[in-house]
């Protein structure tokens, strides 16, 4: 009997879920470090994480089984770690491609990874990468996207779901599996050197582009618009000013 909904090539096709863990990127680094191999575009899914991580040494979190939170193994052996950030843009954009056709131009990417619509942010991606020499052995692809759950955490104001934006429930794994098919093809791009359309597709999906926004950075608030990132993923600004992550913060209001 067919029952495999993941139709790429590779990411999915080995596909381990559990109903609780710690962190799918912890299990998946814990996996890698054993003797045996893992193949690539192996997928670590869990209905629960009672240790989820986001960047910058923040906690994800996320409603029991209402959402996704999984882990995706690539082997970008071909990646120099200098270019780690077309990696990024690859996962981002591969999210992006899936998502829509549900949600519209108004899904964007809010530098330097995570997923917005319109104000709300609907999804984060946290990449850890094992190098060896020069390149990129491995990369823990751990993505989190808010799909079912009815409300948020006074904590995470800006958090939204797919049901709060189209106001109904959907499947995860059928999500799942179009977001890592998605994720595939833009990897694929990635590997087979189309880097220019890579870095151009990221930046015409990217959150605030050529808009006048409000920024903090260096203890001062300022106007200024976004007018490119760097190959190696620095933000650039009108005023000529390049961003580091952590450099720069997004105001709101
Ligand atoms: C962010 O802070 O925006 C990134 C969030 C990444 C969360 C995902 S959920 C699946 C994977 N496992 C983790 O512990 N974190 C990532």
């Amino acid at each position: 009997m067919q029952n495999n909904i993941f139709s790429g090539l590779f990411v999915g096709q080995n596909l381990i879920t559990f109903k609780q863990i710690d962190s799918t990127n912890n299990y998946l680094k814990d996996l890698l470090s054993n003797s045996k191999p893992v193949s690539e575009g192996t997928v670590i899914m869990a209905e629960s994480q009672y240790a989820g991580r986001g960047q910058q040494q923040n906690r994800w979190h996320s409603e029991d089984g209402k959402n996704l939170t999984f882990s995706i193994l690539l082997k970008p052996i071909f990646l120099p770690v200098t270019q780690q950030f077309d990696l990024t843009r690859a996962v981002s954009l591969g999210i992006i491609n899936a998502l829509e056709p549900l949600l519209g131009t108004q899904l964007k990417i809010k530098w330097p990874n995570d997923v917005y619509f319109e104000n709300g942010k609907l999804g984060g991606i946290l990449i850890e990468n094992m190098v060896q020499g020069t390149q990129i052995k491995n990369s823990v692809i751990g993505i989190g996207l808010n799909i079912n759950q009815d409300s948020f955490p006074a904590e995470v104001p800006n958090a939204v779901s797919l049901k709060q934006i189209l106001r109904k429930d959907y499947d995860l794994k059928l999500l799942l599996s179009d977001i890592c098919k998605n994720i595939e093809a833009a990897y694929l791009n990635l590997k087979a050197g189309r880097l220019e359309f890579v870095r151009n597709a990221y930046l015409e999906r990217l959150y605030w582009l050529n808009e006048d926004r409000k920024f903090k950075a260096k203890g001062r608030t300022f106007t200024a618009s976004i007018k490119e990132v760097k190959p190696d993923g620095l933000l650039v600004l009108n005023t000529g000013e390049e961003y580091n992550l952590k450099e720069i913060e997004f105001l709101n209001r």
